[in-house]
């Protein structure tokens, strides 16, 4: 059954120049680019994309960095495309918690600055392609 995701190529991987190369890896995958637009997130929309973390420690900067530049928004579909992403990104830490051979472990060094953000289950997905995509809402 094909999924939808929400996912950030975040303003690091942006400043970085990894635009190419993170999304060479989702076309190698075999995901489908259904939108993509170079945005930068108003302050409004960051909050209401990381509402679930509000009051955590690391929230006040989190939207400091996800406004502070350009980032990639994208929508992409396929078979499993939620899990399928998050195992291309690898966990949130990008030391201890990805590995090599994912985007985070092969690029990443602080937990803020880890490249992109992936959809963690449908419902989300659908919350943050209405939020980034109002185009696209189902509903
Ligand atoms: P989270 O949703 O837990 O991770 P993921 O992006 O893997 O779904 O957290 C959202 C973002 O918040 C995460 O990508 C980076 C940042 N963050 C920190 O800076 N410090 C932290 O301790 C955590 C948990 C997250
Ligand atoms: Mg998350």
């Amino acid at each position: 059954m094909t999924e939808r995701t929400l996912v950030l190529i975040k303003p690091d991987a942006v400043a970085r120049g990894y635009v190419g190369e993170i999304l060479g890896r989702i076309e190698r995958k075999g995901l489908t680019i259904s939108a993509l637009e170079l945005r930068t997130a108003p302050g409004d929309i960051a909050a209401a994309h990381y509402a679930e973390h509000e009051g955590r420690p690391f929230y006040p900067g989190l939207l400091e960095f996800i406004t502070g530049g350009p980032l990639v928004a994208a929508v992409l579909e396929g078979p499993r495309a939620i899990a399928a992403f998050r195992q291309l990104a690898g966990g949130t830490d990008p030391v201890e918690k990805a590995v090599p051979g994912t985007i985070r472990g092969d690029f990443g060094l602080e937990a803020q600055e880890n490249l992109v953000h992936g959809s963690d289950s449908v419902e989300s997905a659908e919350r943050e392609i209405a939020l980034w995509f109002p185009q696209l809402a189902t509903n």
